[in-house]
């Protein structure tokens, strides 16, 4: 077992990642207080069993699967819940599922009675090395993704990589693509790890240590930055810019983790282009991401409709767009403002 701190004074709280710690959850969650699990029917008919190792009576609330998971009328149905059930402010809410469920149980957490706490347990790769550490909490609006929410930092992360065994492989290869995103800025060691290893050989004790790296860098980030206003948790956002439109104009048919291979082969190249690392940077990442399976061109999608996309995105400003740039594998990205014609030579270059 590994454990990870994320220091930030009085919301601080431990990370522990392990195959098998799910088996005994009367360890890892509160002996006082009620529990409240939410999960998905999906999640609780693979994994429902493994709640009685909590080992004494909680509440369980079944959300819809995915995004449906994150309405505000979801919110609305679960706080009911809790109040039925007379959870109070020594109450803790547990979020079993991927970063839908993380995002929602999270928020509820957050408004409820003012705030009770949050233990996670992610169950999809995405949510273990990303949603379920930093305390963003989000529900979507009909007017867009993630725009009505909180911060609200968990009490405790508990990661098992057994979840992992009923994840569809393309949910896998999505969620390694924010492990390679990681190695990138900040440890070529997670780099080299795959360079090493065929990805089908990657058991759950490799996955514990890849997992364990990568949650200890996303808390260093959080740490710096907890409200993402500094311009340091930023660098986590390397290939979501390009990533994002790619994934919203392929109407998700491209997945995030995909987006955000093909939006890091574009920053790479920005960055040769302009100087900051050699080709064999870029082309090093490029056969990592084609051996895990992920994609390294952009697809054909109207470079103008993707211009659009990013510049809605509310990482633009003053007409130049966001973007992380990485200065090579292992070390910390710089953050730029791009004008345009020099994303959209990259992405015409990366067809
Ligand atoms: N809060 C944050 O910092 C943050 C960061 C990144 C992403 N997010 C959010 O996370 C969400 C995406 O999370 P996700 O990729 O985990 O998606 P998800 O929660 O929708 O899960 C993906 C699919 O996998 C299924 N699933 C989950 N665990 C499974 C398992 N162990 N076995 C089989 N199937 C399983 C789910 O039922 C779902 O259909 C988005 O809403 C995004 O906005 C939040
Ligand atoms: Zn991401």
């Amino acid at each position: 077992m590994k454990a990870i701190e994320v220091s930030l004074g009085a919301r601080s709280y431990p990370i522990i990642v392990g195959t098998g710690l799910v088996e005994r959850l009367c360890d890892h969650l509160p002996k006082n207080g009620k529990l409240a699990v939410i999960t998905t029917p999906i999640i609780n008919d693979l994994y429902g069993n493994l709640l009685e190792s909590i080992g004494r009576t909680h509440d369980l609330i079944m959300v819809p699967d995915g995004e449906e998971a994150k309405t505000w009328e979801t919110v609305e149905i679960v706080l009911g819940k809790l109040l039925e059930y007379g959870l109070d402010r020594k109450s803790t809410v547990v979020a079993l599922g991927g970063g839908t469920v993380g995002d929602l149980a999270g928020f509820v957490a957050s408004i409820y009675m003012r705030g009770i706490d949050v233990v996670q347990i992610p169950t999809t790769l995405l949510a273990m090395v990303d949603s379920s550490i930093g305390g963003k909490t989000a529900v979507n609006h009909p007017m867009g993704k993630n725009l009505v929410g909180s911060f609200h930092q968990p009490s405790k992360v508990v990661i098992d990589p057994l979840f992992l065994n009923s994840l569809p492989e393309r949910e896998i290869r999505s969620g390694l693509a924010e492990t390679v995103k990681y190695g990138i800025i900040s440890d070529e060691e997670i780099v080299k790890i795959f360079e090493n290893t065929p990805v089908e050989e990657i058991g759950q004790e490799v996955m514990v240590e890849i997992i364990a790296k990568c949650t200890a860098i996303k808390a260093r980030y959080v740490e710096q930055d907890e409200r993402d206003n500094k311009g340091i948790r930023a660098s986590l956002n390397y290939g979501h810019t390009t990533g994002h439109s790619v994934e919203n104009l392929s109407k998700h048919e491209i997945n995030h983790g995909e987006g955000v291979a093909i939006g890091m082969m574009v920053a790479a190249l920005i960055a040769e282009n302009m100087g900051l690392v050699d080709r064999e940077m870029r082309a090093r990442q490029e056969r990592l991401l084609k051996k895990i399976g992920l994609p390294t061109k952009v697809p054909v999608l109207a470079i103008d409709e993707m211009m659009e996309v990013m510049h809605m995105d509310k990482k633009a400003e003053d007409g130049r767009i966001r973007f992380v740039i990485p200065t090579g594998i292992g070390s910390e990205p710089l953050l730029e403002y791009l004008s345009e014609d020099i994303i959209v030579s990259a992405l015409r270059e990366l067809r």
